[in-house]
């Protein structure tokens, strides 16, 4: 069948386009205006070069890789990706289930389309589950309003279990979209945020009079028992506020290119921000995650290379679900995880931890 003769990534992407419609293919596909970064992202992955190791002792070789103090089974996870009820009925809970059945960790979007209580029900199991969270407004419109609002989602995430939470700081409004509002993407009925209150209607002075500041960090790590990572940092000097706000890392992330068009890609600022928390203090070692057009495992390989603990997977997944279910998200990720082992043995390591720079061209 069609499924089996998916054997990279990319076999999903046509199959994906061919059964959306237009307009979420668009939703899904995009970035923000010329799609720079979005490019950027992908080509730096590729301009990245590998300078193997041979003839080393391969025994025993272990993907294995522990975040915040829990042993994941490789260094990958889902990205949080919002309404997959557009990409597939079940949404987010078929993609639960698939990374549950191959072990691999998922960040739920504030934005999903399937109760957090039901994604993390369908995801059971051992694998990792983080929440990704976007500062909530509140029906006052105003800072304290926002806090209760907020804790009040961060406290049904720690109640349904969820271990960690990746507040996103990077799309403060929504990037400029050109192919998303070509395309006339609105979403369907039936398909929408379904944890969050609706969001008062506002203007952009409004929404910007109440996005969060740094204040609201130290607040927030202050107020919930779970470690709290950034999301879309890519300043060095932001990095080191949000670990002196008591973030316990950070995910160096340009939102796949759908924010701040002509941002770099994130590949060429990892080394920059690896350097910015091996200097910076706080308690235990902090966590250095990435994203934007990780689509190899030979990708995954470099990503760890230039510095980071581990990667987020974002589109790859939508498109699997789309062409073909929970099934479709499922080999995707054994196809990812293989290409990892293969990439891992043909550089000569047996650990992550024996990955680093040295085996960069
Ligand atoms: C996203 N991303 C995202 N990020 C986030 O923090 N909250 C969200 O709700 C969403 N929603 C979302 C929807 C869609 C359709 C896309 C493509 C992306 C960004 C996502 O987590 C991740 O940063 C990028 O997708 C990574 O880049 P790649 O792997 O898609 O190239």
């Amino acid at each position: 069948d069609a499924l089996s003769r998916c054997f990279a990534l990319d076999d999903f992407t046509a199959e994906a386009q061919a059964r959306l419609s237009a307009e979420a293919w668009a939703y899904f596909s995009g970035g923000a205006a010329d799609e720079i970064t979005l490019r950027a992202n992908r080509a730096a992955w590729d301009q990245q070069q590998l300078l193997p190791r041979v003839l080393c002792d391969l025994e025993g070789l272990d993907p294995g890789v522990s975040l915040l103090g829990r042993r994941h089974r490789w260094p990958l996870m889902l990205a949080p990706v919002a309404f997959q009820r557009l990409a597939h009925e079940d949404g987010e809970l078929a993609t639960a289930a698939a990374a549950a059945a191959l072990g691999t960790g998922l960040v739920l979007s504030s934005q999903a389309s399937q109760p957090l209580e039901a994604v993390a029900r369908a995801m059971g199991g051992d694998a990792a589950l983080w929440f990704q969270l976007y500062w909530q407004t509140g029906p006052e419109g105003n800072r304290a309003s926002g806090r209760a609002a907020t804790l009040a989602l961060v406290q049904r995430a720690e109640a349904a279990g969820y271990q960690a939470l990746v507040l996103t700081v990077d799309a403060p409004l929504s990037g400029v979209r050109d192919r998303e509002r070509r395309a006339g993407f609105v979403l369907p009925a039936g398909v929408s945020a379904v944890n969050l209150a609706p969001a008062p209607a506002g203007d952009w002075r409004a929404l910007l009079a109440r996005a969060p500041t740094w204040a609201e960090v130290e607040w927030l790590c202050a107020h919930t028992r779970l470690p709290v990572l950034v999301k879309g940092v890519l300043h060095p000097e932001d990095a080191r506020e949000a670990l002196r706000c008591g973030a316990r890392g950070l995910v160096v992330s340009n939102h796949g290119g759908r924010v701040l068009d002509t941002v770099p890609a994130t590949a060429a600022l990892l080394p920059r921000l690896r350097d910015a928390l091996q200097h910076a203090t706080g308690p235990g070692m902090p966590c250095l995650l990435v994203d934007g057009g990780i689509r190899r495992g030979t990708d995954v390989l470099k990503a760890l290379a230039l510095g980071a603990d581990a990667v987020l997977l974002g589109r790859p997944q939508v498109y699997a679900l789309a062409a073909h279910g929970p099934h479709g998200v499922a080999r995707c990720l054994a196809l990812l995880h293989d290409e990892f082992i293969a990439a891992m043995a043909l550089c000569g390591v047996r650990s992550v931890d024996e990955i680093g720079p040295a085996l960069l061209g």
